[in-house]
């Protein structure tokens, strides 16, 4: 299997969990190298519905090592919930299944809290955050700020750290006319959680170089998507990481020639969560998926805005990412279509764009230009191999592929492991 980055080539839920899971088995360790517990990947196993929000989604194949890297911001917490909830669900992570970088930088309920108040200042220009303290926790590791799990492992020093930082930012909320946050009741709560977190913490640069050495192969799995990338997304509306191919190595300290292959998830029409340029959506779409319950986000439960296949976006996510191999979700949500689009380039005015542009506000006046497929309305959930799929399927996939620039290697026909085509 070598080496492998998987990454999301659109705004994110693309179904990057389910692949994940899929891919496991022929990886020995899958590593998260960003993004915090903002993320939701969705994993089922016949009746069980899993949904990780730090973990890996590594974590449901029992022999598998599955690691938080330095890249990521994690809410220690969150992260013993997430533990707790899994155990819940008969899955219980044991000493050297998990390991937790010692690197990371932690998110606080201050953070919450201020990136709520930066969202309702904001108004209509809001990003439509998950709330869940992103931005500002990796607004504290820019500016040097920041408190690390390295930190939370020594209660003194811990301490001190968050009596100084709450006292800085308790004044801000005070400023903002917000609620503040209790010193003791933070306090305690990460002492708590820092004791069930420390049998799993470690050094994991050294962990992942020692397992490189030992020929042990790796899956980083990359959360949120392409143009949901701090510095290559659709600014400002996007996350506070690199989503992208590159954030996998400095979120995790594996060096670039050490990756052999990056596959980009994307589904087979698109999809986003929060506010922010999406030129292809369509309301006709969103009302046909919504209506057969799908594109409910897995973090918030937010309808996710629905739209056509954008290539000019998922070509550029080939660009940036170095995409080798493609997997195509969801492909079962078109089932029932007549006809389906696909944005092919853009137009603004009389100017013809085969490349999103880097302004958020000229992305939102580019008018899609579309050709249409022939739908085959008839189900694909039960689809085993390629040749089961109807031609007009076929013909779609292998089109979206060409647009997108990269191989077809996986089409996905349902939520399930034994839903997945591999090519
Ligand atoms: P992620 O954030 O990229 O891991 O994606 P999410 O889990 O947030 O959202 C993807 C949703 O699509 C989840 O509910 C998955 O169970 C579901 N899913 C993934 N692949 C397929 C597929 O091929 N068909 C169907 N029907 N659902 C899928
Ligand atoms: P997975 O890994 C979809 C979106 C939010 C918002 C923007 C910034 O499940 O694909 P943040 O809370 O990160 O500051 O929000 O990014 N967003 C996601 N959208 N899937 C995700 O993760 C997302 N994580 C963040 O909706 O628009
Ligand atoms: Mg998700």
């Amino acid at each position: 299997m070598a080496n492998t980055i998987l990454v999301g080539a659109q705004w994110g839920d693309e179904g990057k969990g389910k692949i994940i899971d899929f891919l496991t088995e022929n990886a020995d360790i899958v590593v998260r190298s960003q993004g915090g517990n903002n993320a939701g990947h969705t994993v089922i196993l016949g009746e069980k519905k899993y949904v990780l929000h730090l973990i890996p989604s590594g974590i449901l194949r029992a022999d598998k090592a599955c690691v938080i890297g330095n890249g990521v911001v994690i809410d220690p917490v969150s992260l013993v919930g997430e533990i707790e909830t899994l155990k819940s669900q008969g899955v219980k992570i044991r000493k050297g299944q998990l390991l937790i970088s010692d690197a990371a930088h932690l998110v606080f309920p201050y953070h919450r809290l201020l990136d709520e108040q930066r969202e309702a200042r904001k108004g209509r220009n809001k990003i439509g955050t998950t709330k869940r303290g992103i931005g500002p926790a990796y607004g504290d590791k820019a500016a040097r700020t920041g408190i690390r799990v390295c930190d939370l492992m020594q209660p003194a020093i811990f301490t001190e750290k968050l009596r100084a930082k709450i006292q800085e930012n308790n004044a801000i909320l005070k400023a903002l006319g917000a609620a503040r946050v209790s010193f003791k009741e933070v306090n305690d709560a990460c002492l708590g959680a820092a004791e069930k977190l420390r049998p799993f913490v470690t050094n994991t640069v050294l962990y992942l170089h020692e397992a490189l050495k030992a020929g042990r192969e790796i899956l980083f799995e990359g959360a949120q998507g392409t143009f949901l990338d701090i510095d290559h997304g659709t600014y400002p509306y996007v996350t506070s990481s690199n989503t992208t191919a590159g954030g996998a190595c400095t979120g995790s300290g594996v060096a670039p020639h050490r990756m052999d292959r990056v596959i980009a998830v994307m589904k087979a029409y698109t999809t986003r969560v929060g506010e922010g340029p999406f030129p292809t959506e369509d309301a006709v779409i969103g009302d046909i998926l919504h209506g057969m319950g799908r594109e409910f986000g897995a973090t918030t439960g937010r309808a996710r805005r629905c739209g056509w296949f954008d290539a000019v976006a998922t070509r550029y996510a080939t660009m940036i990412n170095g995409t080798d191999d493609l997997a195509i979700t969801n492909v079962d949500g078109l089932d029932g279509l007549e006809n389906i689009k696909v944005c092919t380039h853009y137009k603004i005015g009389r100017k013809r764009l085969e490349v999103p542009p880097t302004d958020s506000r000229l992305l939102a006046d580019c008018e899609p230009m579309y050709v249409e497929f022939p739908g085959w309305r008839q189900s694909t959930t039960d689809a085993k191999r390629w040749t089961d799929l109807p031609t007009a399927a076929r013909g779609y996939l292998k089109a979206i592929a060409e647009l997108t620039g990269a191989r077809l290697a996986i089409a996905s026909v349902g939520p399930g492991r034994d839903q997945t085509i591999v090519l």
